[in-house]
């Protein structure tokens, strides 16, 4: 099965899922959307309430800072991956519960198995805590690391949420800047090699590419 079918049989589940009570609330699921051979994915944090009406990721106004954003580094929708930590719409929009968390964890982890991106950017803190638990975005925001997952070593840069950038001009300024590190990574192919040889020597398994 290609990357294409194998994510619209995925789709499917997200749609037809009842592992947590969020379905019950929700009009639409939003398993995500965009290129099955991304090279960068983005990982929010779940549906709004326009994402809920379309069943797309991030159409409201945190998803129009976004599309500034990805243009201010030449990118597309149609060039990268857009999901979410959880696939149904919590009630009021309120925070996704660590349950529901763990429910839809089986769809994000096989959406990154399938589409197998170079570089994760994660949108605020409950997916930078899928791989960065402990730790607090206003510290480690823009801070590429190598992250092994299922064998696969990822890219991920932690990010605040482009809805944080909205109430706060400085958090807005932020993330403007640690975009133009995904344009860098783009571009640098070779970085992968680079820390790998770094990482050997230092015997770490998470390795800061930037400060
Ligand atoms: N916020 C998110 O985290 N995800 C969306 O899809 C939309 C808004």
């Amino acid at each position: 099965m290609d990357k294409e079918k194998k994510l619209s049989e995925l789709d499917k589940q997200v749609a037809n899922c009842q592992r947590c009570p969020l379905y019950q609330g929700a009009n639409k699921a939003v398993p995500g959307a965009g290129n099955p051979n991304a090279e960068v994915m983005f990982i929010g944090e779940g549906p709004g309430y326009w994402e809920d009406q379309k069943g797309l990721p991030f159409v409201g106004q945190a998803g129009k800072l976004l599309d500034q954003l990805l243009d201010s580094i030449n990118l597309s929708r149609e060039e990268v991956f857009i999901g979410n930590v959880i696939k149904h719409r919590p009630p009021n929009n309120r925070d996704p519960l660590p349950e529901e968390i763990k429910a839809c964890q089986k769809f994000l982890d096989e959406q990154i198995e399938i589409i197998k991106p170079r570089i994760i950017v994660t949108l605020g803190r409950f997916s930078m805590n899928k791989f960065f638990p402990g730790e607090f975005i206003s510290k480690i925001h823009g801070q590429a690391r190598f992250v092994d997952f299922n064998g696969r070593r990822i890219i991920v840069i932690p990010m605040y949420h482009p809805a944080a950038a909205l109430r706060s001009v400085i958090i807005k300024k932020e993330i403007e800047k640690d975009f133009k590190k995904i344009r860098e990574f783009l571009e640098k192919k070779e970085v992968k090699e680079e820390v790998g040889e770094e990482e050997k020597e230092k015997k770490e398994e998470q390795i800061e590419l930037f400060n």
